[in-house]
C-alpha cells in the first residue's frame, strides 16, 4: 500500500487549541482540585467538541504560589495533578483521538523552592549560585532600599530582601511577579542549557509544542536603571540577545519529528511580536491586540489588520484568542463595554487583572457567540479556553476569603485578581459542585445557578453556546475558506465588520458579517446573494440568503 502524501500545511497553522486550566477542569481525587486523570476522564468531550490540540496550563512540580507559574521542579508533575505517569497517558489518550497535546513552559522565573533558588540563598553573595538569579545589594546606608523602582506586575516592589547564610540582612532578588517567583538570569550560559534540556524531556515524551510564559521578557536591563513609572526595562530587540534564545530553542523543537510547535506570549506591538514570529524563531503568538479590542467594529478591525500585516512580513499566521486564564471573561467584558471605545467601564477591560464592576451577562453572551464566528472563521490559529465553550461569564461575587490568586495579596486587597475566570468546570446536574468533583469544596467555590450552564444541559440545546461552537467547529473543519487563506474586507454599513476568508476562487470563500451595534444592518451587496450557513442569533434562518444581520450577532455566509 502507498502512504499518503505528508500534509504539506503544519498542523499548528491553523489548528483550534483548547487550553486547559488543570487545577479547574476535572478533579477525579475528590480534592477540590483538577487533575490529569480528570482531563483523560474528560477527553472525549475535548475530541467531540472539533478542537485539534489541548494546551495545558503548568502542572510541573510546584508550591502554587502562583498556581503552577512557579516551577520547583520542570521534569516531574505536581502531586496535586497526578505522576508522569499520568501524562504519559495522557499523551497517549490525546494521540489516540488525533489530538495534539501541548505544555505550559515558564522560563522567566522559577519557583523559590527551586533548587538553583535554594543553593543561591546558601552560597552568598558575589557566588556562581547567585549568578543564575538578579541578586544586587540594596540601596541606602544599610542597603535597606530596592536596588531599583521596579514594581512588579503583581503589584508592590519587584525586589525581595533576603537573610544571608550568617543570619545578617542582605541582598535582594528581583521578581518581576511574586516575590515566591525569583527571575532567572537569561545571560548565564547554565540557564539556557537547562531549558533546552527540560523542551528535550517533554519532547521525547511526545508533547507536541509548548506555550511560553512572558516569552518577550527574559532580557531585563542589566543595569537595572530606575524609571519615572516604575515599569521594568525589558529589552526585545535583536541586540538583547533575547531572540538568540528563541533560535535556540527552535532548534530544540526541530531536533523531532511531527511540526512540534511553540506559541509566545507577549503583549507586546504587532512589529516587535513578529520579530518573535521569523522563520527560526517561535512558531504562534496571542493576538492580544483582538483580546482586548472593545466592543466595536473601528477596535476589532484595527487589532486585526495590525497583526495580520505585521505577521504577513515574517510569513507567521495569526492567532486569534478572546478568553484565557488572566483575562476577565469575555462574557462579562463584553457585557460590560459601551459601544465606543474608552467608555467601558474600567476594571473590566481585558487584560486587567481587576474583574467586578457592572456586567449585563445576557447582552455579554449574546456578543460573545457574534464574536465566537469571527475567531473562528479568520485565517490562523484560534485559542479556546475552557469553559469558553459553555458560555461561562466571570464570577466577580467570590467572597474575599475564597480569593486565592496572588494578586489579591500582593495589590494590599485592591485588586481582586484572575480567580473569576478560573471558576471549575460545572459539566452535570444541580448544583456545586457540578459533577467537577467528588466534594463540595471545590478549590474556588462553584456559583449556585449555573445549572444551566453545564456541559449536560447544553449537549442537547439547538439554541446552547455549546451547540455553536461545536458547530462552528465541525463546519471549519469541512467547509473550505475557514480558517484559511486570506481576509478581504467588504464594503458595508457603518460600525459592521464584514470579510471573506479562504482561497482564490469564490467558491473556496466564506463570509463574516458582524454587527456589533444595537440597529439591525444589511448584508453588504457583494454577498447579499450568498447563503447563511451558520448565524450566532438563534432566530436567523440559516440556509438561504439573509436581508440583514440583527444588531450584536454574526453570520457565515457562502455563495
Ligand atoms: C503569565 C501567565 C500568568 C502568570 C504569569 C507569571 O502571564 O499567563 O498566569 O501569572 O505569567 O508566570
Amino acid at each position: 500500500m502507498t502512504q499518503p502524501p505528508p500534509p504539506t500545511t503544519p498542523w499548528w497553522r491553523d489548528a483550534v487549541v483548547y487550553q486547559i486550566y488543570p487545577r479547574s477542569f476535572a478533579d477525579s481525587n475528590a480534592d477540590g482540585v483538577g487533575d490529569l486523570r480528570g482531563i483523560i476522564d474528560h477527553l472525549d468531550y475535548v475530541a467531540d467538541l472539533g478542537v485539534d490540540a489541548i494546551w495545558l496550563s503548568p502542572v510541573m512540580v510546584s508550591p502554587q504560589a502562583d498556581h503552577g507559574y512557579d516551577v520547583a521542579d520542570y521534569r516531574d508533575i505536581d502531586p496535586i495533578f497526578g505522576t508522569l505517569a499520568d501524562m504519559d497517558d495522557l499523551i497517549t489518550a490525546c494521540h489516540a483521538r488525533g489530538l495534539r497535546i501541548t505544555l505550559d513552559f515558564v522560563p522567566n522565573h522559577t519557583s523559590e523552592a527551586h533548587p538553583w533558588f535554594a543553593a543561591a540563598l546558601a552560597a552568598g553573595p558575589g557566588s556562581p549560585e547567585r549568578a543564575r538569579y538578579h541578586f544586587r545589594p540594596g540601596r541606602g546606608e544599610e542597603g535597606e532600599l530596592p536596588p531599583n523602582n521596579w514594581r512588579s506586575v503583581f503589584g508592590g516592589p519587584s525586589w525581595t530582601r533576603i537573610i544571608e547564610p550568617d543570619g545578617s540582612p542582605g541582598e535582594w532578588y528581583y521578581h518581576l511577579f511574586a516575590p515566591e517567583q525569583p527571575d532567572l538570569n537569561w545571560q548565564h550560559p547554565d540557564v539556557l542549557a537547562e531549558f533546552t534540556d527540560v523542551l528535550r524531556f517533554w519532547l521525547a515524551r511526545g508533547i507536541d509544542g509548548f506555550r511560553m510564559d512572558v516569552s518577550d521578557a527574559l532580557m531585563k536591563d542589566p543595569a537595572f536603571p530606575d524609571t519615572d513609572d516604575g515599569k521594568p526595562v525589558i529589552n526585545k530587540d535583536d541586540a538583547s540577545g533575547v531572540h538568540d534564545i528563541y533560535r535556540a530553542f527552535r532548534r530544540v523543537l526541530d531536533e523531532f519529528d511531527g511540526d512540534r510547535m511553540a506559541v509566545i506570549e507577549t503583549g507586546a506591538d504587532p512589529a516587535t511580536v513578529a520579530l518573535f514570529l521569523r522563520p527560526d524563531e517561535m512558531n504562534l503568538a496571542f493576538n492580544f491586540g483582538f483580546t482586548r479590542a472593545h466592543w466595536n467594529a473601528a477596535e476589532i478591525h484595527a487589532a486585526i489588520t495590525s497583526a495580520l500585516a505585521a505577521n504577513s512580513d515574517v510569513g507567521a499566521p495569526t492567532t486569534w484568542v478572546t478568553d484565557n486564564h488572566d483575562t476577565v471573561r469575555s462574557v462579562t467584558r463584553y457585557g460590560s463595554d459601551l459601544r465606543l471605545a474608552g467608555e467601558y467601564v474600567p476594571g473590566l477591560a481585558s487584560g486587567d487583572y481587576s474583574g467586578g464592576g457592572h456586567s449585563d451577562v445576557a447582552l455579554g453572551t449574546r456578543r460573545h457567540r457574534a464574536m465566537a464566528l469571527l475567531l473562528l472563521a479568520l485565517p490562523g490559529t484560534a485559542y479556546l479556553y475552557n469553559g469558553q465553550e459553555l458560555g461561562l461569564p466571570n464570577v466577580d461575587d467570590l467572597p474575599e476569603s475564597a480569593l486565592q490568586d496572588p494578586v489579591w495579596l500582593r495589590s494590599g486587597h485592591t485588586e481582586r485578581g484572575r480567580d473569576g475566570c478560573r471558576i471549575p468546570m460545572p459539566w452535570a446536574g444541580q448544583a456545586p459542585p457540578f459533577a467537577f468533583s467528588a466534594t463540595a469544596d471545590t478549590w474556588l467555590p462553584m456559583p449556585a445557578n449555573w445549572q444551566h450552564l453545564t456541559a449536560a444541559a447544553q449537549r442537547d440545546d439547538p439554541d446552547a453556546m455549546l451547540t455553536l461552537y461545536r458547530t462552528a467547529l465541525a463546519l471549519r473543519k469541512s467547509q473550505p475558506g475557514l480558517g484559511d487563506g486570506e481576509v478581504h474586507w467588504l464594503e458595508s454599513a457603518p460600525g459592521v465588520l464584514a470579510l471573506t476568508v479562504g482561497g482564490d476562487t469564490p467558491d473556496s470563500r466564506l463570509a463574516v458579517v458582524l454587527n456589533p451595534n444595537v440597529a439591525p444592518a444589511p448584508v453588504p451587496a457583494a454577498v447579499a446573494s450568498w447563503a447563511a450557513v451558520l448565524a450566532s442569533d438563534p432566530d436567523v434562518r440559516v440556509g438561504g440568503a439573509v436581508a440583514e444581520v440583527p444588531g450584536d450577532s454574526s453570520v457565515w455566509l457562502r455563495p
